[in-house]
């Protein structure tokens, strides 16, 4: 069988999908959370696809999963407005909440969230094609950080519970909500993405708006009720659309205080240009990356091999942490691209929901083609696919193509792929990936391969510099969540990991005053008689 018999022998008949994983019948969601509401939609809707086809009488066809609402300008503006009130300049009953009352909150959500696990896991599956494990560990590692974030604050407030005195001044210092968050996460992780930046900005007593990516949206139905539920009105709001109709007018208002954004900083620039008052707008933003794997001449090549096969293709290289290109010494680069293209081959393609599959159909209907163009390019300035059936589709499956020798004329050089296309750079002198590293635009992450001690802690220590993680003969990821996540140049702003996205969201805020008796006195009273949500020396055990 060629590869292309193998593609099309992987599409099933629906009946054939195991039952506790079929899609069941479509979701129409014509609800949309705002002001601690559900409301109805009646206008126009997006037809939501699965990147999975089924061979049905009439032909191959993609599964209709459901739809969701195209809301327009007016119901952004609800959103807006109820985020706003929420917020009240600071004197809602949220952001003035006791940080215990508002753990107790998101405790109650984490709760919904969990009775909801499988009906959000299947959805993931089938939104995004991502496999079944992989999403089940999406959704386990997001309720960690819920539950490590809520532990995070516990500590952020106990470490503020108490006045400094210096120089004669008095102060009480802890941080304080920023105001509205716009938070908007990318379809590759819709779920961990997203929620990495909502719960923090929640916790801190942010209020928020709340727009799911392109593809990942029906998975959130579920938690709809949950937010509703738990948190006063107007903390969560949703809006879903097209982003120029619904996104240019929140961020056109002037009155969000924080754009949260993981996507292409294409986008992130459009939409934080819109702002009226720049100076006023935070940004936290993880945007693309071009993480090069550098594989030196003592490269121990099974470690290299496995690693850089996770890195460059799992979930189908569509992680904004992926490996996008591998730089590999002359001396080695005949054996590694041997094993690397065999080891290619073992990778298992299927449906999402099959056990042990690597390799599953893409969520972008275009990308096939897309990757198909940067192969197609490659190969016109003398690369080839190296391994078997490299390149080849099937509808939104697209079988991982390993490139090589890769050049800086090619597009796939300096392009995020963000699917499986593997480039392989030969290089003699190190100045070269060096040198890339030095003149790409991105700096999220670099790994290493290597045992010789010399080369290695030369290579770590140009590229701290120049990028914001060094992985040593291991792929790039940004687990555990307790590191800081991060890049330079057009790969992030801000820092995000438990602890860092919990100070993102917020500010440094001081009360202080000259230490006199009379101002002694009154701190005491204020503090004695709980009269204040800020100055305060409670401690949460
Ligand atoms: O797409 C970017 C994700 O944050 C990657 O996370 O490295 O843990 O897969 P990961």
């Amino acid at each position: 069988m060629n590869m292309n018999e193998r593609l099309v022998s992987m599409l099933c008949d629906e009946q054939d999908v195991p039952e506790s994983y079929r899609a069941g019948r479509a979701v129409v969601q014509r609800e949309y959370l705002v002001d601690g509401e559900l409301r109805e939609w009646t206008g126009p809707m997006q037809d939501v696809y699965s990147p999975v086809f089924f061979v049905t009488g009439s032909g191959h066809a993609a599964r209709l999963l459901g739809s969701y609402p195209l809301l327009t300008e007016a119901e952004a503006a609800d959103a807006l407005n109820a985020a706003v009130r929420a917020y009240d300049n600071g004197t809602g009953a949220w952001p003035t909440m006791p940080i215990e009352a508002r753990i107790r909150c998101m405790e109650q959500f984490t709760q919904s969230m969990l009775d909801e696990k499988s009906s959000i896991v299947n959805m993931l599956m089938w939104e995004i094609g991502k496999s079944h494990r992989d999403a089940e560990l999406e959704f386990d590692r997001t309720v960690e950080y819920i539950r490590d974030t809520i532990d995070a604050v516990k500590d952020l407030d106990r470490a503020s519970a108490r006045f400094t005195i210096e120089k004669g001044i008095i102060g009480q210092i802890r941080r304080a909500p920023l105001g509205v968050v716009l938070c908007m996460g990318p379809y590759n992780y819709p779920l961990n993405e997203t929620y990495t930046t909502l719960i923090p900005a929640l916790l801190m007593g942010n209020t928020v708006v709340f727009k799911p990516p392109r593809m990942g949206v029906l998975l959130h139905r579920p938690l709809l009720k949950a937010f509703r539920d738990a948190f006063p009105r107007g903390v969560v709001n949703t809006v879903y659309g097209d982003g120029q109709t619904v996104i240019s007018p929140l961020m056109g208002s002037g009155a969000v205080n924080v754009l949260a954004f993981i996507g292409s900083s294409r986008v992130s620039n459009i939409i934080r240009r819109q702002h009226p008052r720049l100076n006023r707008l935070r940004c936290i933003l993880g945007l693309e990356a071009k993480n090069p794997g550098i594989v030196t001449e003592s490269a121990d090549l099974d470690t290299a091999v496995q690693e850089c096969v996770l890195g460059s293709l799992s979930f189908n290289g569509q992680r904004c942490t992926a490996l996008k290109i591998l730089f590999v010494h002359s001396s080695i680069y005949e054996p590694f691209l041997e094993r690397f293209s065999a080891a290619v081959t073992q990778l298992r393609s299927g449906m999402p929901w099959e056990p042990d599959v690597f390799l599953t159909p893409l969520p972008e209907t275009a990308k096939a083609d897309y990757l198909a163009e940067l192969v197609k390019d490659a190969e016109k300035h003398g690369a080839r696919v190296v391994n078997e059936g490299g390149g080849v589709t099937c509808h939104t499956f697209f079988h991982p193509a390993v490139l090589a020798p890769v050049t800086p004329h090619m597009r796939v050089y300096e392009e995020e792929q963000l699917g499986p296309v593997v480039p392989v750079v030969r290089y003699d002198d190190i100045v070269t990936p060096l040198q890339y590293v030095a003149d790409s635009n991105y700096g999220q992450q670099v790994s290493l391969f290597g045992r010789d001690t010399d080369t290695i802690a030369m290579l770590m220590d140009a590229m701290v510099n120049q990028v914001c993680r060094v992985n040593i003969n291991s792929q790039c990821q940004r687990g555990p969540d307790s590191f800081p996540f991060t890049g330079r140049k057009d790969s992030a702003e801000g820092t995000l990991s438990v602890s860092d996205a919990l100070r993102v969201f917020s500010i440094r805020t001081v009360v202080a005053t000259k230490g006199t008796d009379s101002n002694k006195r009154i701190l005491r009273e204020i503090v004695q008689d709980r009269k204040s949500a800020f100055l305060s020396t409670d401690f949460i055990l």
